[in-house]
């Protein structure tokens, strides 16, 4: 399928953080307070207000939701754009080609794909892969705050430019965007290509892998940072 498995090969990005073993990035917060019922309650709830959402148009033209899938506990938070064909019918997300490669971007800084909690902007499939539009955004976005309020991701890997100017709410391309920590509700965000741009365009890899090794590196500066607070 050409989808080849990520190895290191680029041993600096900038900004330059002290990197420890990629154990520490499956390590979920004992802090957070999801072993709680009223956890589990909330997730539910929030799993099936979304299933039977009507808030846009988009509930008429799809199949089903598609509310995420992996770790609702993870420190890691991956958010694509919207659910595509394949995943309005399985009901998953990042499944088929552009997945498997998201998979294996992961797996190269030592993430499974059940070590994260994976999820779109919109919950929807748009008819034909369109672009969001803005009023699909603005109803799916307190879905994907709910959705972070409850997991208290440690990071969130902004898949793609969709996802990356829905969440900073900006117009700067994705080029301007990667390569910084930015933030969403005071988590910090870092950008990445997203996996059907790099099928389109194989010399981004290369890109892809400097973001994802910034990504590793914010996180566990960040985690170093919460462990000494
Ligand atoms: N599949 C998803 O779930 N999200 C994307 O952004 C692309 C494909």
């Amino acid at each position: 399928m050409g989808i080849n498995v990520w190895m290191p090969r680029i041993a600096s990005v900038k900004p330059t953080l002290t990197v420890t073993e990629p154990e520490i990035l499956r390590t979920a917060s004992p802090s957070k307070d999801w072993q709680s019922s009223q956890y589990s309650t909330d997730w539910d709830a929030l799993k099936t207000e979304v299933q039977n959402c009507t808030l846009c148009g988009l509930c008429n033209t799809r199949t089903q939701t598609v509310f995420g899938s992996g770790n609702p506990h993870a420190d890691w938070l991956v958010i694509g754009e919207a659910a595509g064909e394949e995943k309005d019918k399985q009901g998953l997300p990042f499944v088929g080609v552009a997945g498997q490669l998201l998979t294996e971007m992961l797996r190269a800084i030592g993430l499974s794909r059940d070590d994260v909690f994976m999820t779109n902007i919109l919950k929807c499939r748009t008819p034909e892969n369109r672009d969001p539009h803005v009023d699909e955004i603005k109803h799916c976005k307190d879905y994907l705050q709910r959705q972070q309020q409850l997991i208290k991701p440690k990071i969130i890997l902004a898949v793609g430019r969709i996802a990356a100017q829905t969440l900073l709410n900006t117009h700067d391309p994705l080029t301007k965007l990667r390569g910084n920590v930015h933030t969403f509700n005071n988590t910090p965000v870092v950008v990445v290509y997203h996996p059907a741009y790099l099928l389109r365009s194989l010399p981004e890899k290369r890109k892809a892998w400097q973001d994802l090794q910034f990504a590793k590196q914010t996180f566990i500066a960040m985690d170093n940072q919460s462990c000494v607070d």
